[in-house]
């Protein structure tokens, strides 16, 4: 493994190189990529056709959702096969091609490992549900009821009790996301060893990765014990009980020696609840474990203060509340882990809308300062799709519009049946945070269905396609996709992006987040205004070079609204 460091005589320290390390990924959410087959429904062959735009982009790496067979309850993450490819998605000879066809291109394909839980369609599961002694029975977690009722007062990631009755048995299952997602337990050694086989499986196809779906969730607290009560009143926290849990160090240690360490591979794990001395386990620079962590903070920090209930709010996030979490991530894991770095994925809505300014005047330039503020950072970035031409969040008219189960069952849970909140004041917060903003089709042109297929699509398009799209971005030299390109070029360029130490600046301003990065001599320094005001910066001096700004021209002492400002010095 590839990411011990080293400490100098100054105390400073020294990357170890990796390929991961210097790689810049590009997240695609399969069932809303491209459409190649006219079902209304993106699919493998779909992506095969447009690596060629990737590799015009100059990404490294694809991180590939959820290909497997599945019942889409929720979109792949519900896994009803693991070695055979979603029947709407193709076949495994796209696959394979898809594959080689990225190799060549000098692409690597890191798929989604999702072992948290399997569909309740899975074989296991059918089979585990049968009968309280069937072989398979303990592949998943049964518990008797509790004085008639659920085992505990865990509340789902996807609202409702955590618990699902099963008449046969007259036992309870538990699924941390939806019914139809049974946990699997890692108690049971089988149940590592079924993972670790299929695991091998893709490795044998020459994969070159995982991205570790909620892994850190896949040791429960045995005792299984009522959570704190949450805000809705009725039922309890499971975070504390199933995240970081007593044996996950354990299992993962036991799958890095089992299949990991075998291969070349880039790791990451999805870690909900987080601690940086918990990521610094997860992501140990001595290899035992993982590359890097995904963590949440960033991206939850509106969570709480300001919400309607729950992680529904309308509210935007404050750069001083990101800026906190971002730089404690980069400071607290130098040296001891390596970072992810992400604003978007097909859990998040659209950054520019989020963090930037989507408006017609500002949407360019401020998707532009958010990929600066992000990509100069010390870490691995990665790009969700729709990113690099600065696609938006949408708007929700109804409950029709919607089709994640995260949305619908918090719509009928907080709005229908508890009556906390009322459709419109639940539909603005869809607007503001909901997964569809991610999940709408991939805008390739301005015709019909924005070019992503000649069928119904499966998620309404984004109505702004006819000006928000690939083809416009290529045809204009200063657009959003352009921009990525130069930034993941001069990551390529200037090792000190990737290996240099990290130093926060400017810590008192509300609305510039600024940076240093030194390697050697190199000194590069970043700054970027978050508003749609002229700022006061003082840290760009003469004489040193401007590697990539959002501004062609530059004013002394000020940065422009959502301007953002590289320079490289020599000490
Ligand atoms: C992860 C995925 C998300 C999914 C959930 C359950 O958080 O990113 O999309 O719904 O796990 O698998």
């Amino acid at each position: 493994m590839e990411s011990r460091q080293t400490g100098n005589a100054a105390g400073i320290y020294e990357e170890r190189k990796a390929w991961w390390k210097e790689a810049v990924v590009y997240q695609i959410y399969p069932r809303s990529f491209a459409d190649s087959d006219g079902d209304g429904i993106g699919d493998l062959n779909g992506i095969t056709a447009h690596l060629p735009y990737l590799r015009k982009l100059g990404i490294d790496v694809i991180w590939l959702s959820p290909v497997y067979q599945s019942p889409n309850d929720d979109n792949g993450y519900d896994i009803s096969d693991y070695r055979a490819i979603m029947t709407e998605f193709g076949t495994m000879e796209d696959f394979d091609r898809m594959l080689e066809r990225a190799h060549a291109l000098g692409i690597r394909i890191v798929m989604d490992l999702v072992v948290n839980h399997t569909s309740d369609e899975h074989r296991w599961f059918v089979e585990s549900s049968s009968s309280r002694d069937n072989p398979f029975r303990d592949y998943y977690i049964w518990k008797e009821p509790r004085e008639g009722r659920e085992p505990n007062n865990w509340e789902s990631c996807f609202s409702g009790s955590a618990w699902q009755y099963d008449e046969r048995t007259g036992m309870y299952y538990l699924h941390c996301f939806s019914k139809k997602q049974p946990d699997l337990n890692w108690e049971n050694p089988k149940v590592r060893e079924e993972v670790f086989d299929l695991m091998d499986f893709w490795c044998r196809k020459g994969i070159d990765g995982f991205r570790m779906d909620v892994i850190s969730m896949i040791s429960k607290n045995q005792d299984f014990p009522d959570g704190p009560i949450k805000d809705n009143g009725v039922y309890g926290d499971m975070f504390p009980y199933v995240c970081n849990g007593p044996r996950v160090h354990e299992y993962l240690k036991e799958m890095n020696r089992r299949v990991l360490s075998r291969y070349d591979l880039m790791t990451v794990g999805e870690a909900a609840g987080v601690t940086l001395e918990e990521a610094a386990k997860y992501a140990c620079a001595d290899g035992s474990e993982l590359n890097m962590v995904f963590q949440f903070e960033h991206t939850d920090t509106v969570q709480g203060e300001g919400s309607v209930i729950g992680k529904w709010t309308t509210r935007k996030p404050r750069m001083s509340e990101i800026r906190k979490v971002l730089n404690k991530w980069q400071l607290g894991l130098e040296g001891r882990a390596w970072n992810s770095l992400y604003w978007d994925n097909h859990d998040q809505p659209r950054a520019v809308s989020r963090f930037g300014n989507d408006s017609e005047k500002w949407r360019v330039v401020s998707a532009k300062m958010l990929a600066v503020c992000l990509h100069m950072m010390k870490g691995t970035p990665y790009i969700y799709q729709g990113e690099e031409i600065g696609m938006t969040n949408t708007r929700f008219t109804s409950l029709e519009d919607c089709r994640d189960i995260e949305e619908i069952n918090a719509y009928r849970q907080y709005v229908t049946r508890l009556k906390i909140t009322d459709d419109q004041t639940m539909l603005r917060c869809f607007d503001t945070v909901a997964r569809d903003n991610a999940r709408t089709p991939m805008q390739w042109d301005d015709s019909e269905n924005a070019g992503f297929t000649s069928g119904t699509p499966w998620i309404r398009v984004n109505p702004n396609f006819k000006t928000i799209n690939a083809e416009a971005a290529l045809e204009d030299p200063d657009s959003v996709f352009w921009f990525y390109r130069d930034l993941i070029r001069l990551r390529h360029t200037y090792p000190v992006i990737v290996y240099g130490s990290f130093e926060p600046l400017m810590e008192e301003s509300e609305a510039v987040y600024a940076y240093r990065r030194r390697l050697g001599d190199q000194v590069l320094t970043v700054a970027c205004n978050w508003t749609d005001k002229d700022q006061a910066c003082g840290l760009f001096e003469e004489g040193g070079m401007d590697l990539i700004s959002n501004y062609k021209t530059h004013r002394e002492g000020i940065l422009g609204p959502y301007e953002a400002r590289v320079m490289l010095e020599k000490s």
